[in-house]
């Protein structure tokens, strides 16, 4: 957007058919103007995923994922907007000029390409070392870790020689300057002895982005020595927080669940059994971003973290987090071994496979690590009484009522505590407002309606939209009835804006009306450009009770949106002249009648 002119978006755009385009990924099928499928950014049974070729848009139904050819390739391939401009560009054969950057794009782009570059060289030499003399030992080290050769390569592990100066010479020699190896973490800069490589005698392991390019490492000694391994630092290709280890390969698994390890060797040592849908995070605990990143993938998530006391925590941190992602986690029980890789290495992947299918429910998991703090016998019913106050108090966390009497009953019938006193507890819990970390049964009714509210108005405004984008006829009877600012949410206001408009000048786009927002406005705005499936089924729509009538629905919204919109105004200070006019128009405008 920035950079390229509008009208070589607009070509690339058009000579790419987003029912093309999603195909190549997504099996669709066609209904009746639309084409639908499976989701690919939430794992479902049934097909609620929508593209409309007309329109060039496509929209889930289940998760709300929604946009423009553009926008899908940015979703599923992880790319940036120039990254998706540049992959559908080339798709189309489209010649993209170089000019258009701005100098600090341009720059940051040229330095993100020679940070590939670089890694790209270090993973090769790294991985070179092996079948040398000196480098013999890391194979050896590998092999003693039962790795095969074909792994080794799959992966591009790699060793990096017992040298001060090894690899900051090589690539030096290659002709990359001083200030990129220490920008890439390859070399660490010291004031009495300058350059210096930063791995040194270790085995190395690569860590790829979502598209297979590394962008970083790392590097493990092989004894016992600390730290047991070096990380690269974070730079402009390589952060922790919003990448795993091996998700590139886990991503086309396609097994319907992903495996959450903690350590590189785990994930490793799985794919070589055949477990090639495990990932790792990256020497960081667990993050959101990456919870986000995995739900794009599916909602289910084992985790195998190790069976110690530090791997229990990390697992029941992690359990939340892929909570609030709406991802259920489920913890695979090692016992007796200590991690994935020496449960597999004793007892092989049938073994492994079985405990995958007998996993534990994340949340009856958490509620067994409290239990252990607790003494539970009749000597000690003060510690009992804490324990079920503080289940309970777990308990208020599930919003939902049927899945909360669910897991009470589940709770109860394990810990053998009475299933109506453990409700009455929960109950007790949650209109106390003890439940500060997950405030979920409603502690602020204020926030809740004004949110309620919003939300309403929201679909109101959505609603029109879809309307007037689905028949254009019908702005010709409402333009001088409503105008775009008096939408009260920004979103809505501007592609109604967008929408007037091209009506207006005879070329309504809603693919190129997307393109128009900022990557986190895009799905709200490409919401508003869907048809409702509601909507236009025969029959009409029974919003409000006016049932059958839709040009009674029809112009019951725009009332609506009008009334918030005077609202917004009113606090905003309008004029007293504004005010009565706009009530003497409201007032016509219930006489009137819109013909749909
Ligand atoms: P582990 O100590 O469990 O390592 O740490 P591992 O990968 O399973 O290796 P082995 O099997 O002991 O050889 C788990 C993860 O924590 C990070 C790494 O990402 C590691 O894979 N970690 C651990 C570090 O970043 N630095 C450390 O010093 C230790
Ligand atoms: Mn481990």
């Amino acid at each position: 957007m920035p950079y390229y002119p509008e009208e070589l978006i607009d070509e690339i755009r058009n000579k790419n058919d987003i029912v093309d385009v999603i195909s190549g990924h997504v099996a669709l099928k066609k209904s009746g103007r639309r084409y639908t499928g499976l989701c690919p950014f939430h794992s479902e049974k049934t097909g609620s995923f929508s593209v409309d070729q007309d329109k060039q848009l496509y929209y889930c139904f289940g998760c709300h994922a929604a946009g423009n050819v553009f926008t899908f390739v940015e979703q599923y391939e992880n790319m940036t907007f120039p990254e998706a401009v540049k992959y559908l560009a080339d798709r189309a054969r489209i010649e993209l000029p170089e000019i258009n950057y701005t100098d600090e794009m341009k720059q940051q782009r040229d330095r993100k390409g020679k940070l590939l570059e670089i890694m790209y060289e270090a993973e090769k030499y790294f991985f070179h070392q092996l079948k040398t003399p000196e480098g013999a030992l890391g194979l050896k080290y590998f092999k003693s870790r039962e790795l095969d050769d074909e792994i080794i390569k799959s992966f591009g592990l790699g060793y990096s020689l017992q040298r001060s100066h090894d690899i900051v010479d090589y690539l030096r020699q290659k002709g990359y300057d001083d200030e990129l190896i220490r920008e890439a973490g390859l070399g660490v800069f010291y004031e009495k002895e300058g350059m210096k490589d930063k791995f040194i005698n270790r085995v190395m392991f690569p860590i790829q982005d979502m598209n297979g390019k590394v962008i970083g490492f790392g590097g493990r000694v092989m004894g016992e020595a600390k730290p047991k391994y070096l990380n690269s630092p974070e730079n402009l290709i390589f952060e922790k927080r919003k990448n795993l280890f091996a998700l590139n390969r886990a991503r086309s698994a396609r097994k319907g669940r992903i495996i959450l390890c903690e350590g590189y060797m785990d994930v490793i040592s799985m794919h070589q059994a055949g477990f090639t849908e495990a990932v790792a995070s990256l020497g960081t605990a667990f993050t959101p971003e990456q919870a986000a990143l995995l739900k794009r993938f599916t909602d289910r998530v084992l985790l195998a973290y190790d069976s110690d006391g530090a791997g229990k925590n990390a697992a029941l941190k992690a359990i939340d987090i892929l909570a609030s992602a709406g991802i259920e986690g489920r913890v695979i029980d090692l016992k007796p071994y200590k991690d994935p890789d020496e449960f597999i290495k004793a007892l092989g992947s049938e073994k492994f496979e079985e405990r995958l299918n007998a996993t534990e429910n994340g949340f009856l998991f958490k509620i067994d690590e409290l239990r252990g703090k607790y003494t539970l016998d009749d000597a000690h019913p003060e510690q009992k009484t804490a324990f079920e106050r503080e289940t309970a108090r777990l308990l208020c966390s599930f919003e939902d009522e049927l899945e909360r009497e669910n897991y009470i009953r589940a709770v109860s019938a394990r810990y053998g505590i009475d299933e109506s006193i453990l409700k009455r507890a929960v109950i007790s819990q949650a209109s106390a407002g003890v439940n500060v970390s997950q405030p979920k049964i409603s502690v602020d009714e204020n926030k809740d309606r004004r949110k309620r509210a919003e939300d309403a108005q929201y679909n109101n405004e959505r609603l029109f939209i879809a309307w007037i984008v689905a028949k254009p006829g019908l702005y010709e009877q409402i333009k001088d009835d409503i105008k775009p600012e008096e939408f009260t949410d920004p979103v809505c206001e501007k592609t109604a804006r967008l929408v007037f408009e091209g009506i207006e000048n005879g070329k309504l786009d809603p693919a190129a009306i997307i393109d128009r927002f900022e990557e986190d406005e895009r799905s709200k705005a490409a919401a508003c450009l869907q048809d409702d499936p509601y909507l236009f089924r025969d029959g009409g729509s029974d919003i409000d009770g006016m049932d059958n009538d839709q040009a009674a629905v029809f112009k019951n919204t725009l009332l609506k949106i009008k009334r918030a919109g005077a609202e917004k105004k009113e606090g905003a200070a309008g004029s007293i002249d504004e005010l009565i006019k706009n009530k003497r128009l409201m007032q016509e405008l219930e006489k009137k009648r819109y013909i749909l």
